[in-house]
């Protein structure tokens, strides 16, 4: 029997790579940029197993345009980059990555709360801008963490890992999701009461058509003065234009992003011209073993739909319905 055809769009960690290629005739995109939409059209259309990543468009269109496509493995956990209504209409199951990145997640959104709380990044440019003349009892003054009230806006594994952390530091948590249930000391509160009370703010929700700029002007205007708005999970969750100017007018304290809209940010965006903005270049699930560990489930879920098996990490298991 013929090998599979799949591509890959980026390299992979040699060992991820190495089980597909055991089984498959693997296409790997060579650059370190996505393939344009035409690439992504060009080597898909004959392919029975593709292996994205979450800067690639897994459209409608692309799916139709590759009739032979068994299975789509996503090396991320979120899934907003694929249509998933148009994989689930042709049974293609579609892969995740979940788990293995929920505590380099959690730690990152800490990262980025601590740091916007002590300044860390003004900190940082004042000492290499050779303003560091002496101690000074005023300079650079932060946030306190204990005491204070955290804010996480969905409470799936991510935002649970958070709460978790949150505890150690002696924060009060409150979280909304109405499907989830209290764990870690938090409290449920809804969106209003959270966004009026949290000092910090975390968002930790899917992106989807409902979560698309939650985070707009009026419920920027809900959060505290001085309130710290902290996102690892998707950037059109927040409304940039919107952000830029409550955190220019200082309606919110400031704003810590791994993720923007777009991705990646132009220099040119005026987020960047702000002190009390710290935006990094989504690295939330950025350790090495987490990424080796993403890769391989990527990888195991090609695998296995290649094979015409369930998937480890199916995120349409819907596909399966009417299967033994
Ligand atoms: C994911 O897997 O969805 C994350 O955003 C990657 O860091």
């Amino acid at each position: 029997m013929a090998a599979p055809k799949v591509f890959v769009t980026r390299a992979l960690p040699e060992n991820s790579l190495r089980l597909i290629q055991d089984f498959c005739s693997t296409e790997v995109w060579p650059s370190e940029t996505p393939p344009s939409r035409a690439e992504m059209f060009t080597r898909t259309r004959g392919v029975e197993g593709l292996l994205s990543l979450l800067t690639d468009a897994v459209d409608a269109g692309l799916i139709a345009a590759a009739p032979a496509l068994k299975v789509i493995s996503n090396c991320a956990v979120g899934v907003d980059n694929v249509d998933l209504a148009a994989a689930t209409s042709r049974k293609i199951p579609v892969g995740n990555t979940p788990d293995v990145l929920t505590g380099a997640t959690a730690d990152m959104a800490f990262a980025l709360l601590l740091a916007a709380a002590r300044r860390l990044v003004e900190g940082v440019a004042y000492v290499r801008a050779g303003k560091w003349r002496t101690w000074n009892l005023q300079l650079l003054l932060g946030a306190d963490l204990e005491g204070a009230t955290l804010g996480i806006i969905g409470f799936g594994r991510i935002g649970k890992a958070v709460a978790k952390r949150a505890q150690g530091f002696g924060l009060k948590v409150l979280f909304c999701d109405p499907s989830a249930q209290p764990e870690w000391g938090a409290t449920p509160a809804d969106l209003e009461t959270l966004l009026r009370e949290a000092d910090f703010v975390s968002l930790h929700v899917p992106l989807t058509s409902d979560t698309a700029h939650l985070i707009n002007a009026d419920a920027l205007g809900k959060m505290k003065s001085n309130a710290i708005l902290v996102n690892t999970s998707r950037g059109p969750i927040i409304d940039h234009q919107a952000l830029y100017e409550a955190l220019r007018a200082g309606r919110i304290g400031a704003a810590a992003l791994d993720v923007t809209e777009p991705e990646p940010l132009g220099v040119d965006s005026p987020l960047l011209q702000l002190d009390n903005c710290i935006v990094l270049p989504h690295l939330g699930s950025a350790s090495k073993r987490t990424r080796e560990q993403m890769a391989m489930l990527a990888a195991k879920n090609l695998l296995a739909g290649l094979r015409g098996e369930r998937l480890p990490h199916c995120v349409n298991p819907e596909v399966y319905d009417g299967e033994g």
